[in-house]
């Protein structure tokens, strides 16, 4: 029996973290959401200005920030620290997602989260979701999703997300900041989001999280993985 890597990559507010972590709890995984990480160097950035336009700036800065996942059994789940600090929270907001993409698209950046991603995986039984994990961090993956949605349902739920946090988020911030990101993301020169070869494709603009949940566990079956579940 053995544990295999599940992969969830797509575009931004598709539902790939609800995916993920209905999977995780699923196969009795660890969930692993990797856009958490580019947010909290993001964060760390923003905080300590740095100037993300030198190498050396960055290589410096990073040399700073030390990111761990840590299970909150309240909330029953891994919530992001940097530095110590539970920044779960605070890397949500509109500020760090306005300049995410950006930062995500430094050589130096990926370099590092990438081999902090692999080393996760080293014991399998991950399921881990992000724009690059099954074309870059896990090839080799055994399950792959891409997930899309169209874009109004996309980002009527993250501003749904985010109003509830800040009354003066509009949806037009939403949509803009979700637009651009996911131009960035897309485009740059680095490991940009772009569907495996090998990725399973799931549309949920019109589908609840249980039939989502329902098709990924009907994938794993027909594909005879053994989840060691
Ligand atoms: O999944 P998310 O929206 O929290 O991710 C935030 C940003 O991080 C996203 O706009 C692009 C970047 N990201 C990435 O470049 N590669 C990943 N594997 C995950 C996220």
């Amino acid at each position: 029996m053995r544990n295999i890597i599940i992969t969830i990559d797509g575009y931004s507010s598709c539902g790939k973290s609800t995916l993920a972590k209905a999977l995780a709890r699923h196969f009795n995984y660890v969930y692993i959401d990797s856009g958490a990480m580019y947010r909290a160097i993001t964060l760390y950035f923003l905080r300590n200005h740095i100037d993300w336009s030198t190498d050396e700036a960055v290589q410096e800065a990073l040399a700073n920030v030390q990111l761990e996942f840590k299970f909150n059994p309240e909330r029953q789940q891994s919530e992001m620290h940097l530095n110590g600090e539970n920044v779960e929270y605070v890397i949500r907001d509109l500020v760090v997602a306005e300049k995410v993409s950006e930062v995500a698209a430094l050589k130096w950046v990926r370099e590092f989260a990438v081999a902090a991603q692999r080393s996760m995986g080293q014991q399998k039984g991950i399921v881990m979701d992000g724009r690059d994990i099954g074309t870059t961090v896990f090839p080799e993956a055994e399950l792959k999703l891409f997930m899309t949605a169209d874009t109004a349902v996309r980002v009527g739920r993250r501003f749904k997300e985010l109003v509830a946090k800040d009354p003066s988020v509009t949806l037009e911030d939403v949509m803009a900041n979700l637009e651009m990101r996911d131009y960035i993301d897309s485009h740059r020169d680095i490991s940009p989001l772009r569907k495996a070869d090998d990725a399973i494709v799931l549309d949920n603009t019109n589908i609840s999280p249980e039939e989502q949940l329902e098709f990924a566990i009907g994938t794993a079956q027909q594909l005879k993985l053994n989840t060691n579940c």
